[in-house]
């Protein structure tokens, strides 16, 4: 029998600081190649899970595998790592060429070894020819691109990044995203990287652990962690939503009919977020559509048979530089939505139909 062995797996780790648990009962199992992120609110026990990986931690409870060895008890420079700090973590008075020798020294690889190692992770981050600069002489992403490829010329089994384009300008933190999952997938490198931000974890990520307060709330992938979140944090965590209030009239099979003012609303019943998914008539609650699953047009015919266009009155508009971000009210309530078939006849006011299918609405009972 062929038992599944993965690169890294964590088993019931819990780790209290003081009286403080910070971390409590995380199980997870890390793919061979995989880019698995660790995502979540400040504080939330990211950097304290990826420590334990590392070694520079060790659990209270549970277990770290690596290779399907237990090292639990072995220490970082033992592990076979190459690890990304937020803050850089180039050593300040050596120049990049000896920042990139110092772990292969270490290593005791061979001087001519060295030189084609080097120079191939600086053509891979694109740093060559700047070996002699001290990273006080490079850019902020120059720097980072650097600590990457310090990390990553000791063919490390595994790497470690801590939310290593944190302190970078939007415009270079998308770049090095880019960059990061392109060398990545290129060598093929076990990676767990570590970040609060949602839109790097889903542009980046295989898959997404979403963290809350010391737990797993979700392990998915990254369309699944938006289109079908498991907990209600996860969703209120990733993206953005409107939410109505309502009271449950009626249950059939896979429909469920709610009353939210005086409008009745179907919603499928694989659209409830949580653990508690039986509702019976008269339980109260909340409703969610994602601003990009609310449709408009100017008439009122559908595009497609389960959409149901009901009349609204633009009330603001803003352009997004790729889609227009659109307010409407819809019987007293605000509703905002995101579209691309922008017609250039709306102004605040403008009568407008909106609407959207059954399967877009998520519920979670109250
Ligand atoms: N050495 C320590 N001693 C005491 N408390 C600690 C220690 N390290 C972390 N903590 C606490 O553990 C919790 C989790 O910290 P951790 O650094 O893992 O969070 P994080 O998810 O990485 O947050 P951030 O996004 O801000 O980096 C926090 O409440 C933090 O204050
Ligand atoms: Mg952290």
């Amino acid at each position: 029998m062929n038992a599944i062995t993965f690169d890294v797996e964590i088993k019931g780790a819990r780790k209290q600081f003081g009286s403080n648990v910070v971390l409590n009962d995380i199980n997870l199992e890390v793919k061979q190649g995989e880019l698995l992120t660790l995502l979540g609110p400040s504080g939330c026990g990211k950097s304290t899970t990826l420590n334990l990986i590392a070694g520079f931690l060790e659990a209270d409870q549970g277990d770290v595998y690596i290779k399907g060895k237990k090292v639990t008890k072995v220490p970082p420079y033992k592990r076979d790592l190459g690890m990304v700090f937020q803050t850089y973590s180039l050593f300040p008075h050596m120049t990049v060429l000896e920042n990139l020798s110092f772990g292969l020294k270490l290593r005791k690889v061979a001087k001519t070894e060295q030189k084609k190692k080097i120079d191939r992770v600086l053509e891979l981050v694109k740093m060559s020819g700047l070996e002699h600069r001290y990273p006080r002489e490079l850019s902020g992403g120059q720097r980072q691109r650097v600590a990457i490829a310090r990390a990553l010329v000791v063919e490390p089994e595994l790497l470690l990044l801590d939310e290593p384009l944190s302190n970078l300008d939007a415009k270079l933190r998308h770049e090095l995203r880019a960059e990061i999952k392109r060398l990545q997938k290129e060598i093929g490198v076990t990676t767990i990287f570590v970040t609060h931000d949602q839109e790097e974890a889903l542009s980046m990520s295989d898959r997404v652990v979403v963290m809350n307060a010391g737990k797993i709330e979700q392990i998915s992938t990254p369309t699944a962690i938006y289109n079908h979140p498991e907990t209600e944090f996860v969703f209120q965590f990733i993206g953005k939503s409107n939410s109505f209030e309502g009271e449950v009239v009626d249950t059939e099979d896979r429909k469920i009919t709610v009353k939210v003012g005086e409008e009745i609303i179907h919603v499928d019943s694989a659209n409830i977020i949580g653990e508690n998914r039986s509702l019976r008539a008269e339980d109260e609650v909340k409703l969610y559509i994602r601003p990009e699953n609310v449709h408009i047009s100017s008439t009122r015919e559908a595009s497609s048979p389960t959409l149901e266009l009901q009349p609204a009155k633009i009330i603001q508009l803003n352009y997004l530089g790729t889609s227009w971000e659109v307010d409407v009210s819809l019987q007293g309530k605000t509703i905002q939505l995101l579209t691309n078939s922008y017609d250039s006849t709306w102004q605040y006011g403008s009568e407008v139909y909106v609407g959207w299918n059954p399967s877009e609405i998520m519920l979670t009972k109250k």
